[in-house]
């Protein structure tokens, strides 16, 4: 006979609720300042708490889920690859992590593609690269900017340039310097005869969403040039299609030629960075990082110095593989280029209505800031647009992201739009 299932009663949620919690607070280190949800399971961009509430999900696993949750296709892709081999070590070639690496190059330009797990270890990944390019002539300085963020690992906390992650890890790794963002003169001034590579977030997303102006970017090659200095990107959260092309520099650089033209043909002709980090969206949620580096330095990091034990396994590969093509066939950078101008468009009409509560909207495709007056602290605001049932994520002090999946519809971007703009009117009303 058929089971008869019963929703579950609210104080049955209620207890499931408590009971994850106190499994939190008795047995996860606290490094984190969680939102008071539990999220059970996801659908396209929907996610839903074990209360059966329902969230939009702007927030994307903050950035990650390219295809929102559950998408069949990345489903299969894991249930048929691991069905054939889920690891093997890289002792041996496999086919998906060959075949991912091409995707990368061909979207870039020649080079080579390392895999690692997550942004920070991509960004470990180009340090090692920098320094061994340096080694030589006792160069080993990798210049940075204020604001920027590049991950946990204590190398990435001493290129982070915001001192609240570096706070009690005393003494940094050394080689570390921070200059001003998109300010080349501060960048030309702190070239030293140790500086062996600048690495830089082509748009700062932790921080609040801040883009480099193409001329930086520019100007910023042609000082590596002059300097025989590395131009590293990290593209781990702006990266995979999130701006409308590949990597976000591709997007800015095209946008000061009116961003008609196809971004590889620009990146040749007016520039190239040397090597690139990349994860989140790569993986879709399955955690995979990469670096791509430019065929003239593809030997730097030679056999034996440098590994990854879970770098590039078939299964990872083949879900990101499955992303690129999906995306491709769907359009869906189109999709993050011209929703993500729709919701940027909007908001900053809502901007316009309330300049009390708004303080500026800024960004481009799916990567959004909406900067409010500084009396709001951003995690409240988020807090409160979860009562909205809408996620989000926070950003610097007063900052709200959007950083949603490609595949986000224009119907949900209008509904996210309607749950923002009423708690901004409700803001107002509050503060007459
Ligand atoms: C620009 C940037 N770099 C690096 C990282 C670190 O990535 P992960 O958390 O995967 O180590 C992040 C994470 O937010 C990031 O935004």
């Amino acid at each position: 006979m058929k089971e008869i299932l019963q929703p579950p009663t609210a104080a049955i949620v209620q207890n499931e609720t408590k009971r994850v919690r106190e499994l939190f607070d008795k047995n996860v280190v606290p490094s984190y300042a969680r939102f008071d949800l539990v999220l059970e399971r996801g659908e396209g961009n929907y996610v839903w708490d074990a209360d059966g509430n329902r969230y939009l999900d702007l927030a994307g696993g903050i950035a990650v889920c390219s295809l929102g949750h559950a998408h069949p296709e990345i489903t299969t892709a894991l249930t048929e690859q691991s069905r054939k081999l889920i690891h093997v070590s890289n002792l041996y070639y496999t086919k998906p992590q060959g075949q991912l690496a091409k995707r990368i190059v061909d979207q870039i330009a020649p080079g080579r593609v390392f895999f690692c797990n997550s942004g920070a270890e991509a960004n470990e990944g180009l340090f090692k690269l920098a320094r061994k390019f340096g080694h030589d002539h006792g160069r080993y300085e990798i210049t940075t900017t204020t604001d920027s963020f590049h991950g946990r690992t204590l190398a990435g906390i001493a290129a982070t340039g915001q001192e609240k992650v570096k706070k009690g890890f005393a003494p940094a790794v050394e080689g570390f310097r921070q200059v001003p963002f998109n300010d080349l003169d501060a960048m030309r001034n702190a070239i030293t005869k140790s500086t062996a590579a600048i690495l830089i977030e082509p748009v700062q997303g932790e921080s609040g969403v801040t883009i480099a102006t193409p001329e930086y970017l520019i100007g910023l090659r042609r000082l590596c040039d002059q300097h025989n200095l590395l131009l590293m990107f990290d593209e781990v959260q702006a990266g995979h299609f999130r701006t409308g092309k590949f990597q976000s520099w591709q997007t800015i650089v095209a946008s000061a030629s009116g961003g008609r033209s196809d971004h590889r043909q620009d990146a040749d002709a007016t520039m190239l960075p040397d090597a690139v980090s990349m994860a989140k969206s790569l993986g879709g949620g399955f955690p995979i990082g990469a670096f791509w580096v430019r065929e003239k330095y593809a030997d730097v990091l030679s056999a034996g110095t440098h590994a990854s034990t879970f770098g590039g396994t078939p299964l990872g590969c083949a879900v990101a593989l499955k992303i690129f093509e999906v995306i491709e066939r769907e359009n869906l950078a189109d999709n993050a280029r011209e929703t993500g101008a729709f919701l940027l468009g909007e908001l900053q009409k809502v901007q316009q209505r309330f300049p009390n509560i708004v303080k500026v909207v800024r960004g481009f495709g799916f990567m959004i800031g909406i900067e409010l007056q500084p009396e709001f602290k951003a995690g409240e605001i988020v807090k409160q647009l979860h009562r909205r049932n809408v996620l989000t994520v926070p950003a610097g002090a007063s900052v709200i992201r959007l950083l949603p999946a490609l595949n986000l519809r224009r119907s949900e971007a209008e509904e996210g739009l309607r749950l923002i703009e009423s708690l901004v009117r409700d803001l107002a009303r509050e503060k007459k």
